[in-house]
């Protein structure tokens, strides 16, 4: 019996499958998701308490639509599927699937008929989110029909003698307003579960797992970026095996003002680690010299960065893993999926990708983790909160933010531009609430006066961008004070030499993207 409660989530695709699995953890109960048609007899291993078939873009009635094994249902474990998750329980266990009348799409009132199931703790008449083209038509006798909407007799479903339950509509989303209250109640009424999912015991279970894969004599390397999933990987490795980690941060002259000081006074002053600082800055700088091209960019950022931190890595004697600041995100969206793989090493990650022929063994203590969760855990560790609550900033740095060459007069400027910029936010207190915000700038002389004449040289154009998004695959540009704007473009224009017009970027994603390059 797996001694931490766990819901297991069988993902038939559905964009919101790990939104379930957060909002479950958000119950304090441990989900995982797992692919569709998992064994009954691997679910009874893992000890799950709860199952929860998730929606997805496939019609359960066509051929080759991803299925569960209907031994599942026999297990004697609660199910609960949601959107394409019940049709296909509705289906499997003797009911029919078709078309609906109408598509249903967007919030809509339910009527709870009988206030059973997950309808025990909400009010008969509530806000739903629907989003189905498909309906269950014929209900099985084994089942009883719960709610319904105008245009779906058969919102949600109970079985009269299995703990199989269904809703047509999707409670992981927010703009369900009763969802999270009907997960609760299934995860703690209709599961059992007691909720021991709590940030203490994540970082015990990590410490423990680190300590179990290394051995005492062994060390560990960690590249810090100064972002927060290698500051959390770097601060659970040391409370798990101490002075035997060290970490490397390389100093590539395109972060942003006071980065590597951040680094330096928490990771040494602070924690007291091991920390080698390579100045790599002047190396950076030449590489980049007259190049333009953004994935050329990209490219000698990432090639440098491997170097370096090759050099750094072999002076350290005795290191044989790599601590990596790997999120379940990442390895869900690497396909890998939640049964044990090593995830490959990351990629599109903060401290670049480094590739495995460095022969390293990686040490993954975020592995399962969302990240919401990570924050949990460094702030429980201690890191100081401006860490902790970081945007993210990308691996290539200031680099992809200054449009054209980058050289250090237009480093400078940046630098000094975004510093003003999150400044203000800070103090305007939006800085939380902002997914990401950032300066550019683009080096096009537009016209300023200068004294009596207009004046075009050595000018630029600073572009502020803010968005917010909740998985950075789309985003929104944010509806910020018009004071806090005047306050930052007043600044910069007043404040730093060689910027005479600030611009504030009105595009979402798609099709416009968050980085200008
Ligand atoms: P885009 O610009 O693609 O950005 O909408 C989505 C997210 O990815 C970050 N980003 C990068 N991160 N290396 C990174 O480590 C990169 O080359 C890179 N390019 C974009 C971006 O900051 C945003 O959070």
């Amino acid at each position: 019996m797996n001694p931490r409660e766990t819901i297991a989530i069988l993902d038939f695709g559905s964009q919101y499958s790990q939104l379930i699995a957060r909002r479950v953890r958000e119950c304090h109960v441990y989900s995982e998701l797992l692919p569709p048609g998992v064994s009954p007899q691997r679910l009874r291993d893992l000890g799950v308490r709860g199952i929860i078939l998730s929606g997805g873009p496939a019609s359960v009635y066509e051929p080759g639509a991803p299925r569960c094994d209907p031994g599942i249902f026999a297990l004697g474990i609660p199910v609960l599927g949601i959107c394409y998750g019940m049709q296909l329980a509705c289906q499997i266990l003797g009911g029919r699937v078709g078309a609906g009348q109408t598509r249903e799409y967007g919030r809509v009132r339910l009527r709870v008929r009988r206030p059973e199931g997950v309808f025990v703790h909400v009010p008969a008449d509530l806000l739903v989110w629907m989003s189905h083209g498909d309906a269950v038509t014929e209900v099985a006798d084994c089942f009883e029909s719960l709610a319904e909407t105008e245009a779906c007799p058969v919102a949600a479903v109970r079985h009269r003698t299995l703990p199989v339950h269904g809703v047509q509509f999707h409670p992981e989303v927010t703009h369900t307003p009763q969802g999270e209250q009907m997960l609760r109640t299934f995860v703690y009424d209709i599961c059992g579960c007691r909720g021991d999912w709590r940030v203490e015991n994540v970082i015990e279970a990590a410490v423990t797992a680190v300590r179990a894969q290394v051995g005492p004599e062994d060390r560990v390397i960690c590249g810090l970026s100064g972002g927060v999933d290698s500051s959390v990987t770097a601060a659970l490795v040391h409370r798990a095996i101490g002075d035997r980690l060290v970490c490397i941060f390389v100093d590539n002259g395109l972060c942003r003002n006071r980065e590597a000081e951040l680094v330096e006074t928490t990771f040494h002053d602070h924690f007291g680690m091991q920390l080698r600082v390579a100045n790599a800055r002047d190396r950076f700088l030449t590489a980049l010299a007259g190049v333009v091209d953004p994935q050329e960019k990209r490219r000698i950022i990432g090639h440098e960065f491997i170097a370096v931190f090759k050099q750094e890595a072999r002076a350290i004697p005795g290191a044989r893993f790599l601590a990596q600041g790997t999120i379940y995100p990442d390895v869900i969206e690497s396909g890998h999926g939640p049964a044990g793989q090593s995830a490959v090493i990351k990629s599109h990650h903060n401290v670049g990708g480094l590739p495995a022929e460095l022969g390293f063994e990686l040490v993954e203590p975020l592995r399962l983790l969302f990240k919401d969760e990570v924050r949990r855990v460094g702030e429980a560790l201690g890191l100081p909160e401006n860490l902790v609550w970081r945007h993210p900033f990308p691996g290539p740095g200031l680099a992809v933010r200054i449009v054209g060459d980058v050289t250090p007069e237009r480093l400078h400027i940046l630098r000094a531009a975004d510093d003003i910029l999150l400044e203000e936010l800070t103090a305007a207190g939006w800085y939380r609430k902002v997914a990401q915000g950032f300066a550019v700038l683009v080096p096009v002389a537009s016209v300023g006066v200068m004294g009596d004449g207009r004046s075009y040289e050595g000018q630029n154009l600073v572009v502020i961008r803010l968005v917010e998004s909740r998985d950075f695959m789309t985003a929104d540009w944010v509806h910020i004070d018009y004071e806090v704007l005047a306050t930052v473009s007043n600044r910069i224009i007043n404040e730093v030499r060689g910027v005479n017009r600030v611009a504030y970027d009105v595009s979402s994603k798609p099709p416009s993207t968050i980085e200008w390059q």
